[in-house]
């Protein structure tokens, strides 16, 4: 059967925009790119970008001149990590073009209590809450609420390293209160980011790849020497600057498959229509081999970005180079060949 293809795929340009429209374009969509102007001439590079629609920033998606040229050219919006940075969660629930995956469920991923309660219901193992300073006995890391890449969190020992913490970002004006802080054990071993799409059309889960972050400077305090790390004092930061590939050991696969299964069920009670398309579980895994779980992503994450030709475990699943960005594409095609594009969509 011929699909319908009149459907453009569209997002901002930034996070994982060239690996989602290249994706679309290999599975023969039309792709549109909102591009903010100071960007676009990166953007203008590459031939599989169809349309373009440039904006002074990302917000002004809000805009509903902006929304309306996308719902004239028949688009469905793919979010990514720079929706979410960029907008609210009311904001992004406002939009009014269809959005791909569930946009009810970002909400879940932006706020802190939900975020929690989601993977409680996940039976997924998440590091312990200290409720108060006084609390401290062991390493911990101290979290601002609604902090990206892990700026202004800080590690503390005791209740003395906490208040050295906090002090110092009371008087970087970063924060005006304790209560603004969040304590969390901090889980020793190897941070790992498992990626997943689930497919209502066919019903299956899919483990597409697994990355690890490449963190500034947290990374790079291992290229000093310690007498010399004494001196300098360096309070780390988590800031994002690439990832790298990985893959697990063969036989920690059940348990991967088994979470994403209950991440899926569990999405499905709390947040219909639950979380149709990729996902990510973001955690550490102890000298146990066990995986505790720090956040996850309800959306494509930038570390699929390594795996635009496929990854070790989607080439398994998939003849010809299976990005996520394809994936999602893929998953389009199939919904609109089956009438059930509705399923996809919010
Ligand atoms: N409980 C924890 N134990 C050990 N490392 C952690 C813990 N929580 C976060 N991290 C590290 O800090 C980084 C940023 O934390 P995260 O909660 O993902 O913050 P953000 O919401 O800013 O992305 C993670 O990538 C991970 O390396
Ligand atoms: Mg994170």
């Amino acid at each position: 059967m011929k699909v319908n293809l009149r459907k453009i795929i569209g997002t901002l340009g930034s996070h994982c925009s060239l690996q989602v429209l290249k994706g679309a374009k290999d599975e023969g969509f039309k792709t549109l790119l909102i591009s903010e102007k100071k960007r676009y001439h990166v953007y203008n590079r590459f031939s599989f970008i169809d349309h373009v629609i440039l904006v002074d920033k990302f917000r002004d998606i809000l805009e509903a001149g902006i929304q309306n040229r996308l719902n004239d050219l028949n688009c469905i919006l793919i979010p990514h990590g720079t929706l979410i940075s960029s907008l609210s969660s009311d904001e992004i629930e406002s939009i009014d073009v269809p959005v791909f995956g569930n946009k009810f469920i970002l909400r879940w991923e932006a706020n802190r209590s939900l975020k929690q309660k989601l993977m409680i219901e996940s039976k997924l193992q998440i590091p312990r809450t200290i409720k108060s300073k006084g609390e401290i006995n062991d390493l911990c890391i101290v979290k601002l609420h609604g902090a990206a890449g892990g700026k202004g969190y800080f590690l503390a020992s005791d209740k003395k390293g906490f208040e050295e913490g906090y002090n110092k970002l009371l008087n970087d004006n970063v924060i005006t209160d304790e209560k603004q802080l969040y304590i969390q054990e901090y889980v020793k071993g190897v941070p790992v980011f498992l990626h997943f799409f689930y497919s209502p059309i066919s019903g299956d889960i899919e483990f597409m790849g697994v990355d690890r972050r490449y963190e500034s400077d947290i990374d790079g305090i291992s290229r000093i020497p310690s007498k010399h790390q004494l001196d300098v004092q360096i309070e780390p930061t988590y800031n994002v600057i690439g990832n790298i590939p990985l893959v697990l050991r063969e036989s920690l696969l059940d348990d991967v498959y088994q979470m994403g299964e209950n991440f899926v069920q569990a999405s499905e009670r709390l947040v219909p229509p639950g979380i149709p398309g990729p996902f990510c579980l973001e955690g550490v895994y102890t000298k146990d081999a066990k995986f505790i779980s720090f956040e996850f992503s309800a959306r494509i994450v930038a570390g699929t970005n390594l795996y635009i030709s496929g990854s070790q475990y989607s080439n398994f699943l998939f003849e010809n180079g299976m990005s996520m960005g394809r994936r999602i594409a893929l998953e389009i095609k199939n919904a609109i060949n089956k009438r059930k594009l509705d399923t996809i969509l919010t």
